[in-house]
């Protein structure tokens, strides 16, 4: 993709066309009308106590209206905020104008290259950062290749990663003993992956149909992977009236979709008969060059996983015999057999490319926790060991209980005598 316009001022801020400000102001103040936790109750308590005062913060996210405030509640916290994309399709451009205007350092532009998108990381690493926010692992993973006096120096004192793809390449670094800065996993925490993975990746089931804008009703829909985000989409596929087959590789998981109702079966078979795929695993070739042509004349495939690899896209290419562009992003990819099939996104995030990503109200709670998790790292960051660090119980809570709290829900609590029962041996049959 061509980028038409480039604005840029060295070290400060790298975007497609600055003049698209006005627009992306309005987008982040319309999402933060719907994140009360991190745009209300935390940026005004940041706004008084500084707590992040003298932090640089370097986050690699999708660069969404959401994202925007999380990092306007980090600078209002007194940290100074640098952003790059986590995904060359999903950033939003005039978000990422209206942050370079409001003095965050922000290197992202849609549509960039893999040489650019390293490029983007590296700007963001060079001004030598103290807590790096994460979504995919890339930025975190570079500084220990290409920047490791940040590491030895100490200059970092605490990370966070976003999603299940980026948490579990980790726990590989951690497991080869390869992982040398303390690491939350902020994804596994409850109030991020109940919320964000199954109803807004779930709910990206909505977002990525849009680049056709067809019926689901009576549609058959495979959803590949039933974990967290899997198991949203397929509700709500089934809620729009499509039949969903479900495929998975682990057995447990397979149980749950059976017994929630679906069809489970494997991908050789589920793809002869879909008219729309959508993958969602954090695998590779979970769709590949066995199954495309079986694949009825019409199917669409997307992926909502982190990575475009899913489907394998790079296969699908170059066995097509003709593609073309029908759609913003979506393609239509002729096969030998004459069949014509639909691509969305390029392989990459539906949810995220083909429209704006999750809901603002579900990304509350995952910024808030992120926030907070700032807050924690710069509080205690000299009692961490490198490795991965469990997000604490009572931050997961605090951030549901001011979720609850912004919506006027109120819950029971516990009194002593109920607590010693649940958490006793004592008192039986
Ligand atoms: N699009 C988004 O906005 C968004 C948001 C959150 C997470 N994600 C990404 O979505 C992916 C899934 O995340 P999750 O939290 O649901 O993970 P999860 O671990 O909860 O679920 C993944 C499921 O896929 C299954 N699976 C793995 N390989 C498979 C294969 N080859 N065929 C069929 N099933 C297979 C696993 O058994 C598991 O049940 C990750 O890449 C994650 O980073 C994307």
């Amino acid at each position: 993709m061509n980028v038409i316009y480039m604005d840029a001022k060295e070290g400060m801020y790298k975007v497609a066309d600055i003049k698209l400000a006005e627009k992306g102001r309005e987008s982040i103040y319309v999402a933060a009308r719907k994140m009360p936790v991190t745009c209300k109750v935390l940026r005004e308590r940041f706004a008084k106590e500084k707590p992040l005062k003298g932090i640089k913060v370097a986050g690699c996210l999708h660069i969404t209206k959401e994202t925007a405030n999380l990092a306007l509640t980090l600078k209002e916290g007194g940290a100074e905020v640098l952003l790059c994309g986590s995904n060359p399709l999903s950033t939003q451009d005039d978000t990422a104008a209206a942050l370079a205007e409001q003095g965050i350092k922000v290197f992202a532009w849609h549509g960039n290259t893999s040489e650019e998108f390293y490029w983007c990381i590296k700007e963001c690493l060079k001004q030598k950062p103290n807590i790096l926010i994460d979504d995919g692992a890339d930025l975190i993973v570079t500084a220990h290749k290409e920047f490791p006096e940040l590491i030895k120096s100490g200059t970092i004192m605490g990370c966070q990663e976003e999603t299940t793809t980026g948490v579990k390449r980790f726990k590989a670094m951690d497991e080869a003993k390869q992982l040398k800065v303390p690491l939350f996993p902020v994804n596994d925490a409850r109030c991020k992956n109940e919320f964000d993975n199954e109803l807004g990746t779930g709910q990206g089931v909505l977002s990525a149909i849009q680049g056709m804008h067809i019926l689901m009703a009576g549609k058959v829909v495979v959803v590949a992977g039933f974990g967290h985000c899997g198991s949203g989409m397929a509700l709500r596929a089934r809620g729009l009236g499509a039949q969903v087959l479900v495929t998975e590789v682990d057995p447990i998981q397979a149980l749950k979709a059976v017994f929630a109702g679906y069809r489970v079966v494997p991908m050789d078979e589920a793809c002869k008969e879909a008219d729309v795929i959508f993958t969602v695993t954090g695998c590779k070739d979970v769709v590949t060059t066995k199954h495309f042509d079986m694949l009825k004349d019409g199917c669409i495939l997307g992926n909502l996983g982190h990575f475009d690899v899913e489907v394998a896209t790079k296969k699908l290419y170059e066995i097509a015999k003709d593609r073309k562009p029908i759609r913003k992003d979506v393609e239509e990819i002729t096969l030998k057999n004459g069949r014509k099939v639909y691509l969305l996104g390029q392989g990459r995030l539906a949810n995220l490319v083909l429209t704006e990503g999750h809901p603002s109200e579900v990304m509350d709670m995952s910024f808030g926790l992120q926030s907070l998790i700032s807050e924690f790292i710069v509080k205690n960051y000299k009692t961490f060991k490198p490795g991965m660090i469990d997000v604490p119980k009572d931050i997961d809570d605090k951030v549901g209980l001011l979720k609850l709290d912004a919506m006027g829900i109120k819950i029971d609590k516990l009194s002593e005598v109920q607590y010693k029962y649940i958490h006793g041996y004592e008192e039986g049959t």
